[in-house]
């Protein structure tokens, strides 16, 4: 079945398919998990079948591998391909020092592990998720299932002294029962509002007993790809200050990207 993509969909597709461009032949690839991402498997997936591209990708969620091995690219496990040439993944906030806060999807420990594992990360996202300050997006992290209200009651305690709007913590649910992620965990949403200092809030989640990781990445995004409603595309790379605008124009319809679930 085909149906148009709304003005938010457009975006991240467009962002999903310019960011594809980066990826070349022989590359290992980590691969995001999100919608966001999701655009941009089904768009590497088009590269492999139409070039014969000869990429090896390592997926950041169980979710995201199924949806790889369907496009036909070819997946294996971070520890196989120990370490990568890119990573490409959404984020739910980004600043402009281009820190990000990840996790919505719940797979921020494999995604950090993964982008970590990377000469470089490109981060894909509709033009929404740029903020002038980290925190309105509630901060997951990961905790284990062992003791987690106590971890909970740690975090709290944590967040007292820190320069935060508001300082709720709850556990993620998934109905009626709380939210595992692919390692077995957790996840606590802090619902911070503004976070004045993302790289010592990182720091101080990440000595408390109990937490995994936590969704702050700082410093580990080298450039942004972000899609317009309409679109445009704008290409910010961070390591040489180069902006690059363009625009995606898809194929009506647009048949790569027809499953989305919408
Ligand atoms: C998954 O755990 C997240 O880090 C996602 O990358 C993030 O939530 C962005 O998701 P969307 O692309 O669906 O907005």
């Amino acid at each position: 079945m085909t149906r148009e993509l709304s003005p938010v969909e457009t975006a991240k597709a467009a962002a999903g398919r310019r960011s594809v461009d980066f990826i070349e032949d022989g590359m290992r690839v980590g691969l995001g998990t999100g919608s966001t991402a999701a655009f941009m498997v089904r768009a590497l997936g088009e590269r492999v079948r139409k070039e014969g591209l000869n990429i090896t990708g390592v997926p950041t969620s169980s979710q995201t591998a199924e949806l790889a091995r369907q496009e036909g690219i070819r997946v294996v496990a971070l520890d196989e391909a120990k370490w990568l040439d890119l990573t490409i993944d959404g984020a739910d906030e980004f600043d402009g020092d281009l820190n990000l806060i990840k996790g919505g999807g719940g797979a921020l420990l494999q995604e950090k592990i993964v982008a970590t594992a990377s000469d470089r990360m490109i981060v894909i996202a509709d033009l929404a998720k740029e903020v002038a300050c980290l925190g309105a997006f509630p901060l997951p992290i990961e905790v284990v299932p062992f003791g987690w209200k106590t971890t909970k009651l740690l975090v709290e305690e944590a967040l007292d002294p820190l320069d935060v709007l508001g300082r709720e913590v709850t556990l993620r649910m998934s109905g009626d029962r709380a939210f595992i992620t692919d390692n077995g965990n957790h996840i606590l949403d802090l619902h911070l509002g503004r976070i004045a200092d993302a790289r010592q809030l990182g720091h101080m989640l990440n000595q408390i007993p109990g937490v995994v990781e936590n969704g702050l990445f700082i410093d580990i995004c080298d450039m942004v790809v972000i899609g317009h409603g309409d679109g445009r595309v704008e290409v910010r790379d961070y390591s040489t200050g180069d902006v690059e605008k363009g625009r995606i124009d898809f194929p009506e319809p647009d048949n790569i990207f027809t499953d989305i679930g919408g």
